[in-house]
């Protein structure tokens, strides 16, 4: 089967994709929702009609109940839920790892979803909780890394696999799993055993253990987060460079009564307004959306709504370069949130090789926003800059006697010479009046300059209630107050 994943547009680790399946073609970012056969509470048929390329069900639901066990291996899976587009399986692995056991091996499963049709299927994998010790997280990992070998050698030309990512809470057996299943070429690798993270809101640990998985994943990997969907959430994930996403929230959230929005989940219980503009939202008030004997399924249809038009809101995100402005927004709807985005933001330096080099706008959106990639790239090729006698920086920008260059300042990023002033991203950044992090941050461009210029002598002019900050970041730098 014809089958690829081609990046076509990017910003932070994130991007725009198209994976391909054979005549399909599935637009990445992307959210497959998760189908569970005996309750359709929203049908295969509408999510298509709703725009939605790819979904994904649960094989082993299908293994154990012998109606959908039969008719699954008679019809096939795409005529079974009477859906067209493109149909993932997961193995047991899930249930293996809340119910502790499942009656099926890996070749099973395998063979199974393959003859039932699926087109992207994933091995009996062992997905080690963040509890787990050292040990444990090492011999998982070899066991699943055995059964991706096993499922290399079973998995034929219909299907294509989806080799999971574990290592638990362990960076480095992250690191490694990523490597290992890029080097056995399997272009879909989804990162396994983080809904325990999201669960508890520990999404600096989720930061953590999805960078390093890229870390050891080729760039050219299409990678899905397993078990995540929550609107909330999937700006930071996607800024990471996850593509893929399946999440049941959006039912398993309207079953208990529970209302998604971009900023967290509200119980429909005490929503007193419907702050959306989906179809439900827009043809119900939350008394008769509570009173309604349809409650369920409309809730799964704004729940579902909400985070289509989340990942559409992400994808134009990427394409005007406003990703970092998006995730800012998102993070600091939970404070849980803002530690995972903080994370990220330690992690620029990483990130930045895989940034785009310009971007629409730059909009500073406080202190956080001086740790941004295109901060750290900057800086970064500030060192690269060659200048030769006595060069002054000058805040406001006006030149000065006596000095062979007059280089320009803008804060976060630092001095640029005039001639720079329309390129990004000192043309596009937008600043309110300066405040002290973003000239601390700048005056950290400073330094490097001076650092990578040895045989130069370097002034800076600025008004006298910068000039504390200067002489803190460039230590010994000559500072010429302006007076005026
Ligand atoms: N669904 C959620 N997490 C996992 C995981 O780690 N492995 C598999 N196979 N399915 C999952
Ligand atoms: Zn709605």
């Amino acid at each position: 089967m014809a089958f690829g994943f081609e990046v076509l547009h990017k910003d932070i680790a994130g991007r725009i994709g198209r994976l391909r399946v054979g005549s399909k073609t599935v637009r990445t970012p992307a959210l497959l929702p998760v189908i569970n056969p005996h309750l359709q509470i929203v049908t295969p048929s509408e999510l298509y009609r709703m725009g939605v390329e790819a979904l994904i069900t649960n094989a082993y639901i299908f293994y154990r109940s012998e109606h959908y066990r039969d008719l699954a291996l008679e019809r096939g899976l795409h005529a079974v839920l009477d859906y067209p587009g493109v149909i993932m399986t997961d193995s047991g692995s899930f249930q293996l790892s809340v119910y502790g056991d499942v009656e099926v091996g890996n070749r099973e499963t395998l063979l199974f979803q393959q003859q039932i049709g699926s087109e992207i299927v994933v091995p009996l994998d062992l997905p080690t909780p963040p509890s787990a010790d050292r040990g444990r997280a090492e011999s998982e990992l070899a066991v699943t890394l055995g059964r991706i070998d096993e499922a290399c050698s079973l998995v034929g030309e219909h299907s294509v696999l989806a080799a999971p990512v574990q290592g638990g809470i362990f960076e480095d057996l992250r690191e490694e799993a990523g490597r290992e299943v890029s080097r056995r070429g399997c272009i879909v690798a989804p990162i396994g055993a983080v809904v325990p993270l999201m669960e508890n809101y520990r999404y600096r640990d989720l930061v953590r253990v999805v960078l390093a998985a890229k870390r050891g994943l080729s760039p050219g990997a299409c990678v899905h987060l397993f078990g995540a969907g929550h609107p909330a959430m999937l700006a930071l994930a996607v800024a990471m460079g996850c593509d893929l996403f399946d999440s049941a929230a959006y039912a398993l959230y309207a079953k208990e009564g529970r209302y998604l929005t971009v900023h967290g989940t509200q119980f429909l219980s005490e929503l007193q307004e419907l702050p959306c503009s989906c179809s439900v939202c827009r043809s119900h008030t939350p008394e008769s959306l509570r009173r309604s004997s349809d409650r369920e399924r409309l809730l799964a249809l704004h729940n579902l709504q909400v985070t289509l038009a989340e990942i559409a809101r992400i994808r134009q995100a990427i394409q005007d370069g406003t990703l970092w402005e998006l995730v800012d927004e998102r993070c600091r709807s939970h404070p849980r949130l803002l530690e995972g985005y903080r994370e990220l933001l330690r992690s620029a330096p990483m990130l930045e090789p895989f940034d785009r080099s310009t971007k629409r706008r730059f909009f500073y959106r406080g202190d956080e926003s001086c740790l941004r990639t295109e901060v750290v790239r900057y800086q970064r090729d500030l060192a690269r800059f060659d200048l030769v006698g006595r060069v002054l920086v000058s805040f406001d920008g006006r030149p000065a006697p006596g000095f062979d260059r007059c280089l320009a300042f803008r804060p976060p990023f630092g001095p640029y010479p005039p001639g720079l002033a329309e390129t990004f991203p000192i043309g596009q950044c937008e600043l309110p009046s300066w405040d002290e992090p973003m000239v601390r941050a700048g005056c950290r461009g400073i330094a490097a300059l001076v650092r990578s210029n040895p045989g130069v002598t370097f002034a800076v002019r600025c008004e006298d209630r910068w000039s504390g900050i200067v002489t803190e970041e460039v230590p010994g730098i000559e500072v010429l107050v302006d007076v005026d």
